[in-house]
């Protein structure tokens, strides 16, 4: 069979991802929910507690005033329209387990340290659907570290956007060996969908390497692109 069709095949077939839970609502898991939201996916922000729940939401909503003055600066109403619309499809959570029982996709930001995210993905392993995908956004750890925990490997991913998300042009959608192709598919359409605001660029196998030097030692043009315009990591 050819490259092609395989590909066409796995992409009729990839299930699509219509809910999305992002755990940790800091600097990236805001923007990460913030344009799942924009983009037409219903979003829940899993924080440690009430008040960095509501701290999240309230930074997604100023920053969505500000997309959207200048987005439609000629059009006042179309911009609340915007604003409203995005802000419906959010909702915060504390409560870790109920929020991953009926998801299609995780996306984990939390603290760069191997143990908590070990510690998390654990549990949510035990409370999410088997078919639910999920993903870390580390910059500098092993996704196949990380996902090595679960035992849904064939399930696990990197999705690793920039910040700031809301802005930056590029998704890194990063499979390990473990990765399935009909998860890689789906995390591709997951970045696909949210096309207005990311280019998408995919690491196929990269064997566990931790993404940030996966990336930065390849030579990618566009890798190198996002580098330079990078503030942060
Ligand atoms: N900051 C960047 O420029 C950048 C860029 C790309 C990727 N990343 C990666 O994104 C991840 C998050 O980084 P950040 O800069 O957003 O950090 P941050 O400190 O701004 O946010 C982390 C948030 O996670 C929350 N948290 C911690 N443990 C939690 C738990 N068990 N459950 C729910 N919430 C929890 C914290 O309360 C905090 O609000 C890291 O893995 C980092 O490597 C960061």
């Amino acid at each position: 069979m050819s490259v092609l069709r395989v590909f066409t095949r796995n992409m009729a077939t990839a299930a699509k991802i219509n809910n999305v839970v992002v755990i940790g609502g800091g600097l990236m898991g805001s923007g990460i929910a913030q344009v799942a939201a924009a983009t037409g996916h219903n979003v829940t922000i899993v924080e440690m507690n009430d008040q960095l729940v509501g701290k999240a939401l309230g930074g997604i909503k100023k920053s969505l005033e500000r997309v959207a003055k200048k987005q439609f600066k000629d059009d006042a109403a179309k911009g609340q329209q915007y604003v409203d619309g995005t802000l419906s499809k959010l909702k915060g959570s504390t409560k870790l387990e109920e929020a991953v029982a009926s998801t299609d996709l995780v996306v984990e930001a939390i603290v760069e340290k191997m143990n908590i995210k070990h510690e998390l993905f654990s549990k949510i392993d035990a409370a999410a659907p088997a078919s639910t995908i999920f993903t870390s956004n580390t910059s500098s750890l092993s996704i196949a570290e990380i996902g090595a925990v679960t035992k849904r490997q064939d399930r696990f991913g990197g999705l690793h956007f920039f910040n700031p998300v809301p802005m930056m042009k590029l998704l890194e959608v990063i499979r390990t060996e473990k990765t399935s192709e009909e998860t890689y598919q789906q995390l591709m359409e997951f970045g696909r969908s949210s096309a207005n605001v990311h280019h998408l660029q995919g690491h196929a196998r990269i064997r566990g390497e931790p993404a940030a030097r996966a990336v930065h030692g390849r030579g990618d043009p566009s890798a190198r692109a996002g580098r330079r315009q990078r503030a942060g990591h």
